[in-house]
């Protein structure tokens, strides 16, 4: 982090919900003072329900918090049917390709939309309330139908990100035991057609029991196969359905969604949500951190196969009856001006990116934002990883001109939405700090013993109060829930959520995230588990031993390093051969994403006398730092410098 200290823009702050810090303190005094009170307030005020809630926080079952019970309410009448009394011809989605092509869905279009889907889905395939949908979609409209569709039913929608190959996806049909599958012939990327379908196929190839049809939608038309009786096509049954559907009524605490991520140990688990909580948060953290008004056009360019597109692709720009863009393809097709070209061009008013692309983008074409009229846009948004301070300077300077509000906002899938970010109206920003926690939020940096670290020193984010928008349970698995989250650190004797990253808090009080300290790894904002990837990766027949670890990489953030004890010493050929098939394997069983940037083939690993690995050393030895811990203990301490010397480069 850096120390010079950016105030907010005034001219901005006029105008802005928050408008300096002594009403950002003075929302939090409120909320300390009065903790159920607050949000009982302003969950009164901002949801739209059937039904009002007679119970604001119930702990009795903690750390399974329920919030708003009594309450009814449908998401889709918060996002969509609200919205029509006043602003039903105003665009919802700008959606865009990368060839330029443009479709325009105004808010009573999109209502009538998600009303034959939630149709179809209902009379087609007797999807009922409570019962799971894994869409598996590129990021075209329908996207967003097909999640509210669920959402106006009561179905739990699954999201898989269409990069996850076929085994991944059908970890988590399975997982779910979803009904049916949503997805797409295939889609564009880098102007050229790639499929979607036949990962569904192969998915679909081994059990998946539950799922009996599948839903496609047309978007490259390139040909599929058909499997008669089990697919269908969505654009050739879509019109026969009414476009009225009555929303279900959905207790607050009826899921939502679920949403797969991965942890420290085992297969990636089911983060689930639910309705009020979540939409409550979705609008809240929209108004206070992006400052959204009325006529603003929103953009995150997440994927909505991550819960940066959940939330702020979705639910809370419709929540707030906002117009949200979305842009199916690269930052870099045809050039690195593309996406500086599309704010131009669609006066987009609050950009939300994360350091990875940042970062590339700097390093391709450091001069490409002056090219364009940027003036539209007000606050720079970032999220999934840390931002070093010379990726936060060129943001600021190159894309925001020295005038837009830069939001380096931290938050988990687990959380729902922002929970650390400065308020672009009223917190004065330093580079690299997320700063403080949002009004209602007590974040808290602590030791093992749940006690406050000193000022300067590397301790573990927790969450020591419950609030709306938290994971409330792993689908089908609430022991690891409360173990995963609420098992590590205890304050006052009562377990607290423990986020699994490490921060430091300066003495003015500003927070830095200083990454995950679990042995998960961030490898351009993607979560991933080095148990997962380890797991696969012992399935090769001349694996003898496998240990993966994180190595800081300047683009990527994190890139993937693995040490490999082979079982059949083959020579330099065979282990090139090796490298190329240890790739395949992760490309088969997760995808892409978690391609392997470097293996070392080693003699053996660092251990304890008792057997464990020493993650730690090898951690020191992928960044080539020096190592500073005592190996005396391990099992044989000559390995270390054994390692290194392979690892040089
Ligand atoms: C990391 C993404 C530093 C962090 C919304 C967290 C961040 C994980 C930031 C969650 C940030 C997210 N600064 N690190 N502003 N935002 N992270 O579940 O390690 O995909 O635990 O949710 O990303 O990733 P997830």
């Amino acid at each position: 982090m850096s120390s010079i200290i950016y105030e907010p823009n005034r001219a901005f702050s006029k105008e802005a919900r928050i408008k300096n810090m002594c009403e950002y303190k003075e929302l939090c005094l409120q909320a300390e003072e009065d903790y159920t009170g607050y949000w009982e307030k302003m969950a009164r005020e901002k949801i739209d329900w059937i039904e009002p809630f007679h119970t604001v926080l119930d702990e009795s079952e903690a750390p399974f918090y329920k919030w708003f019970l009594g309450g009814k309410l449908n998401v889709t009448h918060q996002c969509l049917g609200r919205h029509l009394k006043v602003r039903k011809n105003k665009a919802a989605i700008i959606w865009e390709s990368e060839f330029g092509d443009k479709r325009i869905i105004t808010y009573l279009q999109l209502y009538y939309r998600v009303n034959r889907m939630a149709n179809l889905l209902k009379n087609r395939f007797g999807v009922k309330k409570g019962d799971r949908v894994v869409l598996y979609l590129p990021m075209i409209p329908e996207a967003v139908f097909a999640m509210l569709a669920c959402a106006k039913i009561g179905a739990i929608h699954s999201v898989v990100f269409g990069g996850f190959s076929a085994e991944a996806l059908r970890d988590r049909i399975e997982d779910a035991q979803a009904k049916l599958v949503i997805t797409a012939d295939g889609a564009f990327r880098r102007g050229k057609p790639y499929m979607l379908k036949p990962v569904v196929d192969e998915a679909l190839s081994v059990g998946c029991e539950s799922c009996k049809k599948v839903l496609i939608v047309q978007r490259n038309r390139e040909p599929i196969n058909y499997v008669r009786g089990r697919d269908f096509i969505y654009n050739e049954i879509i019109m026969q359905e009414s476009q009225h559907c009555d929303p279900e009524p959905m207790d607050s605490e009826d899921p939502l969604f679920l949403l797969y991520t991965s942890g420290s140990t085992g297969k990636p688990k089911g983060v689930q949500h639910s309705g009020a909580g979540y939409i409550l948060w979705a609008q809240y953290t929209m108004e206070h951190v992006f400052d959204v008004k009325e006529n603003d056009t929103f953009w995150c360019t997440a994927d909505v196969g991550w819960i940066t597109g959940h939330t702020y692709i979705v639910y809370g720009p419709l929540a707030m009856g906002a117009t949200t863009i979305i842009y199916e393809g690269v930052a870099t097709y045809p050039d690195v001006g593309r996406w500086w070209k599309m704010i131009e061009e669609h006066r987009v008013n609050q950009f939300y990116t994360a350091p990875t692309a940042i970062r590339m983008l700097h390093k391709e074409g450091p001069d490409e934002p002056q090219k364009h009229d940027l003036s539209s846009l007000k606050v720079l948004g970032t999220v999934g990883e840390p931002i070093n301070p010379d990726a936060w300077h060129w943001y600021r300077e190159a894309v925001g001109n020295g005038r837009c509000a830069i939001v380096d906002t931290w938050w988990q899938t687990e959380t729902g939405g922002h929970m650390i970010t400065p308020l672009p109206g009223a917190t004065p920003t330093k580079p690299g700090s997320a700063t403080f926690a949002l009004p209602g939020i007590k974040a808290e940096v602590l030791d093992n013993d749940g006690n406050q670290v000193p000022v300067g020193e590397k301790g573990l984010l927790c969450i020591t109060k419950p609030w709306p928008s938290m994971i409330r349970t792993i689908w089908g698995d609430p022991k690891r829930f409360k173990k995963a989250y609420f098992g590590d650190v205890k304050k006052d004797g009562k377990p607290v959520y423990f986020s699994g990253d490490g921060a430091i808090v300066d003495e003015q009080g500003y927070i830095t995230i200083t990454g995950r300290t679990d042995d998960v790894i961030n490898v351009s904002g993607h979560r991933l588990g080095t148990a997962e990837i380890e797991a696969i990766l012992a399935h090769h027949e001349n694996v003898a031993e496998v240990a993966v670890v994180g190595r800081p990489d300047p683009i990527k953030g994190e890139g993937i390093f693995a040490y490999i004890v082979i079982k059949n010493e083959g020579g330099i050929g065979e282990e090139i051969n090796m490298i190329q098939e240890l790739n395949k394997l992760i490309v088969k069983e997760i995808g892409s994403i978690a391609k392997l940037d470097a293996i070392r083939f080693v003699p053996a690993l660092p251990k304890t006398r008792s057997g464990k690995i020493v993650r730690r050393i090898l951690r020191s030895i992928a960044k080539n730092e020096e190592i500073t811990q005592d190996i005396s203990t391990l099992e044989d301490p000559s390995i270390v410098e054994k390692i290194q010397e392979l690892t040089v480069s």
